[in-house]
């Protein structure tokens, strides 16, 4: 298997970083193929921008995010960086994210991957999308740390629902076609800031949590997809069809 790592950490040294490491050391033992794709070392530029096409191939006076994707997709002109990842993600079968949960969500840096990487007209269209989605067949999932410890996302938890946190990104993986396995959530790293538990404490906490990532990693790839309704479960409006016996099970 293929497996590209997309790292969205500012320190390559931090314990998101010593989770890429274990993930490198359990799948090369296994013998996947790994390509690490370091964000903040590439210097991604996140900001969808019209500085990013050296020439407006839709309107010459109006920036229009989507058309220019399209039209640049088209004509073969997409920024070099915007290439280069979705060839790493063409290569892949498998995609791990991993990052930092930062203010209930992914860091700003890989929220603009998916801006940009994820082009109109290219890797989404109306009908390519969801479980008709350009990314069929490839698996995708998320590495994702947190400050607060786990109990505190607990049900009526102070921290919130990760659930709710995580959805946007697997809604997104999940419209451009890829099987989205469960997430892995690393609680409590507390590298710096508020603290919870005393220094030993915390070491035992981070190993074990490095220690669960790696052994997850061995049946990564044969685990089932996180179920999504598709295209047959809805009507032409685009909602569950009444008669969907799964209007019981989410109702
Ligand atoms: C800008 C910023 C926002 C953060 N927001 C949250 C948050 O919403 N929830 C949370 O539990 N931790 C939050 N944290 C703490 C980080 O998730 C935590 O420091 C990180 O997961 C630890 O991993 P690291 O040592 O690899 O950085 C935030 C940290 C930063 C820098």
């Amino acid at each position: 298997m293929k497996v590209l790592i997309v790292l969205a950490h500012p320190e390559r040294k931090s314990f998101n970083g010593g989770l890429v490491d274990v993930a490198i050391q359990q799948l090369e033992m296994a013998g996947h193929a790994i390509d690490v794709d370091d964000l903040y070392a590439d210097q991604f530029d996140p900001v969808e921008r019209a500085k990013h096409y050296a020439h407006h191939a839709f309107d010459d006076d109006y920036f229009y995010p989507l058309n220019e994707q399209r039209a640049h997709y088209q004509q073969n002109t997409l920024p070099l960086d915007v290439q280069r990842e979705l060839a790493r993600l063409e290569w892949a079968d498998l995609v791990i994210f991993q990052f930092p949960l930062w203010w209930h969500a992914q860091p700003a840096i890989l929220k603009g991957w998916f801006d940009r990487v994820l082009v109109y007209g290219g890797r989404y269209t109306s009908r390519m999308r969801y479980d008709q989605g350009y990314y069929r067949g490839k698996k995708a999932v998320l590495s994702v740390t947190t400050g607060s410890p786990d109990k505190a996302f607990q049900p009526f938890g102070r921290a919130g629902n990760m659930v709710h946190w995580l959805w946007p990104m697997h809604a997104s993986l999940y419209y451009v076609g890829f099987d989205v396995l469960a997430p892995q959530v690393s609680y409590g790293i507390q590298g710096g800031g508020i603290r919870y538990q005393d220094e030993a404490a915390l070491m035992e906490h981070l190993a074990c949590c490095k220690a669960a990532w790696s052994s997850r990693l061995v049946g990564l790839s044969s685990e089932r997809p996180i179920p999504f309704t598709g295209w047959d479960d809805w009507d032409e409006e685009g909602v569950l069809h009444l008669t969907s016996p799964l209007r019981w099970r989410l109702g």
